[in-house]
C-alpha cells in the first residue's frame, strides 16, 4: 500500500469514482492494519488480531475500495440482537467523501436480525463523534478512563428493518 500519510491527486477527482465495498481478505489485512496503526496510534491492533477475526463467525470485517484501491474499513460483531461497531477507519486522502456512511450502512444492512447498533468513541475524537452523529447515533453512556488517555462515549442507533 502507498503510505497512508502520502498526499495525492486522487481525492480531487473522488465524486467521479464508484466506491465498492466487500468482505475482507487475507490479502487486505496490510491494508487494513497499517491504516489501523495510523490512525490509532498506541491502540492499534496487531495484524493477528485482524486476522484472527476473519475466521470467528459472528465477526465481519469489511472494506472499501475505490477504483481497485483500498480506501478503509469497518469491523463489527454481530452478537445475539445486536451489532457492535468494533473499528471504522478511512485513508485521509479519501475522508468526507462518504465512503465512512457506506461501510456503516454496509454493516446496518448485514444486520438482518439485529436491532441495535452500539459502539465507543473517545471523547476526544469530536471529528468521529459529529460522524456517528451525522449517521443517527446518540449518546447513551460514559465510561471514564476507558482508553489510556481518554474517556469514551457509547453511542448507539436502532436498526430498522424494512419488511
Ligand atoms: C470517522 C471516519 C471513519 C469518517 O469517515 P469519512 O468517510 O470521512 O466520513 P463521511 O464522508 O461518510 O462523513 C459523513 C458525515 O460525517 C461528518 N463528518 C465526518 N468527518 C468529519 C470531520 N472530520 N469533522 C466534522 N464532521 C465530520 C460530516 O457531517 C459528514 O458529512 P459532510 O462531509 O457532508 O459534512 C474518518 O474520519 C476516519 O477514518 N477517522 C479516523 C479513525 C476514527 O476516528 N474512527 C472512529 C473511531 S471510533
Amino acid at each position: 500500500m502507498k503510505s497512508v500519510s502520502q498526499n495525492s491527486k486522487i481525492s480531487e477527482r473522488m465524486p467521479n469514482n464508484k466506491i465498492l465495498i466487500r468482505k475482507a481478505q487475507y490479502e487486505d489485512i496490510e491494508n487494513i492494519a497499517e491504516l489501523d496503526a495510523y490512525v490509532f496510534y498506541e491502540n492499534a491492533w496487531s495484524t493477528e488480531s485482524f486476522t484472527r477475526e476473519l475466521d470467528l463467525h459472528f465477526s465481519q470485517l469489511f472494506v472499501a475500495e475505490i477504483d481497485n484501491k483500498f480506501a478503509g474499513f469497518v469491523l463489527a460483531w454481530f452478537i445475539a440482537d445486536e451489532v457492535q461497531l468494533l473499528r471504522i477507519a478511512v485513508l485521509p486522502i479519501f475522508q468526507r467523501y462518504k465512503v465512512g456512511t457506506l461501510l456503516v450502512q454496509h454493516v446496518i444492512n448485514h444486520a438482518k436480525k439485529q436491532n441495535k447498533i452500539e459502539l465507543e468513541v473517545a471523547d476526544t475524537n469530536t471529528s468521529a463523534i459529529k460522524f456517528y452523529t451525522s449517521l443517527g447515533f446518540y449518546s447513551v453512556g460514559f465510561r471514564k478512563n476507558y482508553y489510556r488517555f481518554d474517556n469514551a462515549i457509547l453511542m448507539e442507533k436502532i436498526i430498522h428493518h424494512e419488511n
